[in-house]
């Protein structure tokens, strides 16, 4: 969902949450894609988890992969990167299996913290840049070469 939605529906589950992994996909941009909408030095992920009840894990993930190039396969058989961030060991190697079960790769960015570098990297994908690469469809994938 949106970022703008994420923190209203964490609420809503509120304690139905606790013990749970929440996934934040999102990129939280504004429509002329030239900043963050998210505070200062804050991101989309840290926001949403402020929401969540304690007990529950925030994970940053799949922020930097958009649908349609995953969906073309762009990566010339290589397997498309999912950098991931957030603070709990265990909640990370969790999604990391989960990924790894869709057959893309995983790549630990660090604490939840780096979420905002990451969403960075989201809007980067988006901003003017990219749709000088790569034109309207904005082909700009995040991939490592090892
Ligand atoms: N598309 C991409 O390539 C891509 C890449 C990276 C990250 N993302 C992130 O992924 C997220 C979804 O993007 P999208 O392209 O899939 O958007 P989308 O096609 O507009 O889908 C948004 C989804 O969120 C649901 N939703 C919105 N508000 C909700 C609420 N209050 N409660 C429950 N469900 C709600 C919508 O449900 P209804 O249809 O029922 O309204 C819809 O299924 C965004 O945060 C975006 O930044 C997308």
């Amino acid at each position: 969902m949106p970022y703008t939605s994420a923190a209203p529906v964490v609420s809503q589950y509120g304690d139905a949450l606790a013990g749970k992994i929440i996934i934040d996909i999102s990129n939280a941009f504004d429509p002329a894609r030239t900043g963050l909408v998210t505070p200062d030095g804050s991101s989309a992920a840290q926001q949403t988890a402020k929401a969540a009840p304690a007990g529950a894990h925030e994970v940053k993930a799949f922020n930097t992969l958009f649908g349609h190039v995953l969906a073309a396969d762009r990566a010339e058989g290589r397997p498309l990167d999912v950098f991931i961030a957030g603070d709990d060991a265990g909640a990370k190697a969790r999604v990391s299996s989960f990924i790894e079960s869709l057959a893309l790769r995983p790549l630990d960015a660090g604490g939840l913290k780096m979420a905002h570098w990451l969403e960075g990297a989201g809007l980067l994908m988006v901003a003017p840049l990219g749709e000088a690469v790569n034109g309207h469809d904005f082909w700009l994938g995040i991939n490592t070469l090892r």
